[in-house]
């Protein structure tokens, strides 16, 4: 069956994905599926699990949504270190309908495995920085909601639920 975005409150969003162990086939394609759905959705970052697979595979274009020159995969990321404080403005393909700000670390240090395996290290500021902590988040079944206040939580979800029972009826 061919994977398609998974939009909240589905429960692989809140699921922590797993390490990859062999980088191989299956994952090119997931990859491969992953860039699709992000382009077709103009989203400049997708994580593994909104499509679908608990597994720690990020990929990201800041070149997008119009251009597709920066595509990158990243295999099991982890933030090795943070820096700063900032605000940044955020959205998710797999939260519709919202936007907010949230706090982020300013500049990250990331440890990943490319698609051949090797090691990559990647010092990132600005839109790269946020985008990174907001896709390796995914991967820790975290989503940009779940840094915002009490309240707005509240409202957004109820706007969720209206709109699952509205496709219900
Ligand atoms: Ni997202």
């Amino acid at each position: 069956m061919a994977r398609k975005l998974m939009t909240y409150p589905a429960e692989i969003l809140s699921t922590k994905a797993v390490p990859v162990e062999n980088i191989d086939e299956s994952i090119q394609e997931l990859v491969q599926d992953m860039a699709r759905i992000m382009y077709d959705n103009r989203g400049i970052g997708l994580a593994a699990p909104q499509v679908g697979e608990g597994l720690r595979v990020i990929i990201f274009d800041l070149s997008g949504p119009d251009k597709r020159e920066g595509l990158m995969a990243l295999v099991n990321p982890e933030i090795i270190h943070k820096e700063g404080q900032c605000d940044s403005e955020e959205g998710c393909l797999s939260v519709m309908g919202y936007k907010s700000m949230v706090k982020r670390a300013e500049k990250v240090r990331v440890r990943a495995l490319d698609l051949e395996g090797k090691e990559v290290l990647l010092d990132a500021d600005d839109l790269l920085a946020t985008c990174l902590q907001h896709e390796i988040d995914h991967l820790d079944g975290i989503l940009f909601i779940d840094h915002i206040s009490r309240l707005k939580r509240k409202l957004y979800d109820k706007k969720v639920s209206k709109w699952i029972k509205n496709r219900k009826e």
